[in-house]
């Protein structure tokens, strides 16, 4: 294999490491830096008259999947819904003709995926592909590629084709906006710029990691952890979930805050610790209310926000992560640097094996 750990101990840090990098090259193919505009290849269909989109995927490229849900609805003003593969494949859902199904796959050829992909285009939807290898069949057989350039990802619990994913996706909800005629040139423009600053925003998450290596001692003790966030952050709350239970072994959930009343609030007690990611956005009042509803309950609360968050949360039983202000858009592809570092640090101190992890494969080319 021509990939090493450079300076790492594993796969997983390098990648984790080297996201400011390979988002930088994302945004560099999908962006026209001078004009300040998305520019993207030519598409088989014309946005403006997309009705529906439907996206599919598994593991963590469906979670990057369900962010784009939230962006795509935004700017584009499309209804969009998102199912895991092995779902959408066998659900015989109608898809009427003219629709746009987008399939996510890092290595591109995860079973249920590519069957999706087939069942789709028997439906006459037009198939957009965001895959990390271009060979891959799901690139072959799609009407679209677009191409997240991450580079080889060794680690098998993703890192950086998730949030390179998040970048391709980011960038067409952009130009779905602009088709549409929702966004304006100034809002592309501004979104634009946001998107250029993500690298210099992930370098700064990064300096987080020497805090999160303490905070996961804490972590590597616990049984259960719960995930909470909202809009976009609740997929990133899964995505946090699902890279603590992969390589650390520890039970974990992700929740959108709004449903903690509804079950998971039953759970709490001191020794069930709650990662709770909320940036100081327009919906943060309410997730204040769910920190207090967890203190109340002895919940300990590991906040990933800003430093408007940090002020405005519960002062007991909150210990903080805080990254600099950022436009609500980058916010999932900034997030995610916490978000995988928790996992990374206590799986470390869990002693497992972080880039091999048991009974999980990199590519699931079997049903
Ligand atoms: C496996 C991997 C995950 C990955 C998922 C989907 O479960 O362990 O990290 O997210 O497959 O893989 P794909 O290649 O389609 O993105």
């Amino acid at each position: 294999l021509l990939v090493d750990k450079g300076n790492h101990r594993h796969f997983m840090a390098k990648e984790i490491y080297e996201q400011p990098e390979v988002i930088s090259h994302t945004f560099g193919h999908y962006l026209d830096l001078a004009d300040e505009t998305v520019s993207l290849p030519e598409l088989p269909f014309d946005a403006k008259e997309v009705q529906h989109i439907s996206i599919t995927a598994c593991g963590t490229a469906l979670y990057a999947g369900a962010v784009a849900e939230y962006w795509l609805e935004r700017f584009g003003r499309v209804p969009v819904s998102t199912d895991i593969a092995s779902e959408f494949r066998y659900r015989e859902t109608p898809l009427a003709p003219g629709g746009v199904t987008i399939v996510i796959s890092q290595s591109g050829e995860t079973a249920d995926t590519l069957a999706s992909l087939r069942y789709a285009k028997e439906c006459g939807q037009k198939v957009v592909a965001v895959v990390n290898v271009p060979t891959s069949t799901i690139a072959r057989e799609a009407d679209v590629v677009l191409p997240i350039l991450a580079g080889p990802e060794i680690g098998v619990a993703s890192t950086k084709a998730f949030t390179c994913q998040l970048a391709t996706l980011a960038c067409l909800s952009v130009a779905f906006g602009r088709a549409k005629g929702v966004l304006s040139a100034e809002d592309e423009h501004k979104l634009v710029r946001a998107f250029m600053e993500v690298p210099r925003l992930m370098t700064e998450a990064l300096k987080l990691s020497p805090e999160i290596e303490v905070l996961a001692r804490t972590l590597a003790k616990a049984r259960d952890v719960l995930y909470l966030g909202r809009g976009t952050n609740y997929p990133l709350a899964l995505e946090g979930a699902l890279k603590l239970k992969e390589i650390s072994y520890i039970h974990a959930e992700g929740y959108a805050g709004g449903e903690l009343k509804h079950g998971p609030i039953a759970l709490i007690d001191e020794k069930m610790p709650v990662v709770v990611i909320a940036p100081h956005d327009r919906i943060f009042d309410k997730t204040v209310s769910n920190m207090e509803e967890v203190a109340a309950r002895g919940g300990k609360i590991i906040l990933v926000t800003d430093p408007k968050g940090a002020e405005a949360a519960p002062v007991n039983a909150v210990q903080k992560l805080i990254l600099p202000e950022m436009p609500a858009t980058v916010c999932p592809m900034v997030y995610s640097i916490p978000v995988q570092l928790i996992a990374y640090h206590t799986a470390v101190i869990m002693g497992t094996d972080v880039d091999q992890p048991r009974n999980l494969a990199k590519s699931v080319t079997v049903e």
